[in-house]
Parts: structure tokens; sequence; C-alpha cells
């Protein structure tokens, strides 16, 4: 097992879940893929952020990015923990958490820290593009849920930064200025960003978001 690190390719696995047994890449096909771990079923936290990715699938859903969550428990587990779910979260959890009792999922994408839990993975994040690289590593300690809009915004970002020439500035949101690729010339990203071109610095160029 090594540490994944972002342009890796995502290690493709079978693993039974949630709903029965499935193919990372099977699953995702050509779209994007967020796969997130759990410490356990059953735990407050985890209920909590479970229950909000159901919430927000619709988002996921316009963005092309299927969700994948893991937990070391069984499927008959994790199928008596989705009812708790949807019913305290008022939502019905649709898509797959793995059931990795054997660890081998956990331990592929390197989602046990011994130091922090000999046993249970931490809260890791990865989002994986539809080539199946790794866009995005994140890991959370288990007492930090995780926030969805954040994963929402990286997305948008890794998509808008996929098809246009920029990157995307701290608290970026959808719709607000973003940063003219510094391999850039100004005079050359005035031809291309016609919305027009605001020279803060001669590094720092800001353009309206391309797609708004
Ligand atoms: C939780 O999901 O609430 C949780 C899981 C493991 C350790 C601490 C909290």
């Amino acid at each position: 097992m090594a540490t994944l690190r972002l342009g890796d390719t995502a290690p493709d696995f079978t693993a039974d879940s949630s709903m029965g047994t499935i193919n990372l890449y099977d699953y995702l096909g050509d779209s994007w893929g967020i796969l997130f771990s759990h410490p356990a079923d059953f735990t407050p936290v985890c209920t909590t952020e479970l229950g909000t990715a159901a919430n927000f699938k619709g988002e996921f859903d316009k963005r092309n990015v299927k969700m994948i969550a893991l937990s070391v428990d069984g499927a008959a587990s994790h199928k008596e923990w989705i009812k708790d779910i949807n019913e305290v979260q008022n939502t019905t959890v649709n898509f797959p958490i793995i059931a990795d009792e054997d660890r081998k999922v956990s331990d592929l994408y390197d989602m046990i820290h011994p130091k922090a839990d000999s046993t249970l993975t931490v809260r890791s994040v990865f989002i994986i593009a539809p080539d199946k690289t790794v866009k995005l590593t994140l890991t959370y300690p288990a007492s930090t849920g995780r926030n969805f809009y954040e994963l929402l915004r990286v997305v948008d970002s890794l998509q808008l930064t996929a098809n246009h020439k920029v990157a995307t500035p701290a608290n970026w949101e959808h719709g607000n200025d973003v940063v003219v690729s510094p391999a850039i010339p100004t005079d050359e990203a005035r031809k291309i960003f016609t919305k027009g071109v605001e020279e803060v610095k001669p590094y720092l160029r800001m353009t309206p978001d391309p797609t708004a």
C-alpha cells in the first residue's frame, strides 16, 4: 500500500456493498467520482455525513459525480444503519456504501492511519476524474464531519479549470471572478477572455467566470 497522490490512477477494486457487489470502474463509468470513508457504522458524525451526502446527491448528479462511501463494517450492518440514517436525516441513502470488513479497499487507499486508530478508517475523501486520476485527497479526523459544500465547490473548480485556462482563488464559488492561468501573457488573455481581464499585478490577472 502506497500513499495515493494527485495525478495517480485511482486503484480499481471489486467489493461487497450495501447495494451488492460493486466494481469501482464499472460503477463510475465516464462520471467523476467521490470516494469517502467512514470510521464505523452506527456512529453519530458518520450518520450526519451520510444523510447530508444523500441530500446533496441532486447537486452531485448535476455535476456528473457519483458518490461511493466506505466503512469497515459488513453489508448487513450498512443496510440496518441506512434505515436509521434515512429516518433521522429525512433522506434516502441512494449510493453504495462499501462493506470493507477485510480492509482491502481501506489499505488500497491508505485510509487507516494507525497512529490515529489502529483499525478504523479516518475520514478520507478522494475525487476521481473520468480518466480515473486522483484530483483531490482530503483527510479529516474522526471527530470532524466533512463539509459537503466544500466538496461541491472543489468539483466546480476542477471541472471549470479542466476546460478553461484559469484557476480559482481563495474561497471561490461558482460565478465569482477567476484567476487567469499564469502561463498566458496578459495581451493574449485579453483575446481569450472576452468578458475582460483586470491586471491587478503582472502575475495576478482576474477575469469573470467564463461559465457564469
Ligand atoms: C462518529 O462518526 O461519530 C465517530 C466515529 C468514530 C470516532 C468518533 C466519532
